[in-house]
């Protein structure tokens, strides 16, 4: 497939820069340098896509490649961007994206004003440190991604998403923070409240951990997406059962005090959305 962007430098080797260099790969680019905090990380990741150039300062990176990709923590990209403006004579057409879906693509600023393309291209997808080893082209396949980025670079960066089998989704600037929120409401409280599920099983006498729940959490997920909350909300709060209600909350009391409040905000916002 003929692409504008053939050759590609990863900035970090984290879950998020291995997937997307493995993807890249698959995809026919070529991974030509890649830079991590320390050497024996940039090396890894450098293994698993045969590039032979890695290490820990963006000036191994060759000043023509077409596209740098900067998948670092987020608190790290507008220093490795200056860096990158100051450190190498980049080849105009050079472009350059971050991957956070909380800071927008004005962290790349210093290379912008030198005349690059620069986007924040955010995966709304779920990369467990954990789960580094695991991490490849699969993480990115057909899912969506949140694009920000100037009025002029929008629909390159687009096509960008295009080209690596992704389906973009414009965040304007902004409201980057909120389309943010939205994806930690999707990965990660839902996490802390299947953790507490497991726990309140167990103390039930439930084996199995989360196991058993799992069917009714991918059936909900199913439905909610289907049907809507108010067709898809089923159990106590739903039915406006109150004497139900009472007695879960004293045995939440007595098992988890601390989740009380959340437990209230919750039955309020299912009784409100079932209506
Ligand atoms: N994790 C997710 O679920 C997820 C989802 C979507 C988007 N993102 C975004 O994707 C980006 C990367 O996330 P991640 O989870 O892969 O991060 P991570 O696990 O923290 O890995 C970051 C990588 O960056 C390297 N690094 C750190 N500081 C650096 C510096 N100053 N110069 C060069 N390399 C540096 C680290 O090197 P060492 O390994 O040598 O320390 C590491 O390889 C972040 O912007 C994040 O917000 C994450």
């Amino acid at each position: 497939m003929r692409s504008s962007q053939r050759t590609i430098a990863l900035i970090g080797a984290g879950p998020v820069g291995t997937s997307l260099a493995i993807h890249a790969q698959r995809l026919g680019r070529r991974v030509v340098a890649v830079v991590a905090r320390h050497g024996r990380t940039s090396q890894r990741l450098a293994r698993r896509v045969k590039c032979r150039s890695y290490g820990t300062s963006v000036s191994i990176i060759p000043s023509d490649v077409d596209l740098v990709v900067i998948a670092v923590p987020d608190g790290e990209i507008a220093r490795v961007a200056a860096s990158l403006a100051s450190t190498v004579s980049w080849r105009r057409r050079t472009a350059f994206v971050h991957c956070s879906g909380a800071v927008t693509s004005d962290a790349l600023a210093p290379l912008r004003a030198r005349g690059h393309r620069v986007a924040s291209l955010h995966p709304i997808q779920t990369f467990p440190r954990a789960a580094l080893r695991f991490a490849d082209a699969t993480l990115l396949q057909n899912i969506a991604w949140g694009v920000e980025a100037a009025t002029g670079q929008r629909t390159w960066a687009e096509r960008l998403v295009r080209e690596w089998k992704g389906r973009p989704v414009r965040v304007p600037k902004e409201a980057k923070i909120t389309y943010h929120l939205a994806c930690t409401f999707a990965a990660n409280y839902p996490v802390v409240l299947w953790q507490l599920t497991a726990e309140l099983g167990r103390a039930a006498r439930i084996p199995g951990g989360l196991g058993p729940f799992i069917p009714l959490i991918l059936e909900s997920l199913s439905y909610a997406y289907e049907l809507g909350p108010k067709r898809a909300l089923t159990g106590p709060a739903a039915r406006g059962e109150s004497s139900v209600l009472r007695k879960h909350r004293e045995a939440l009391r007595r098992l988890s005090p601390t989740w009380v409040p959340l437990f209230n905000a919750l039955v309020h916002q299912a009784r409100r959305r079932s209506r």
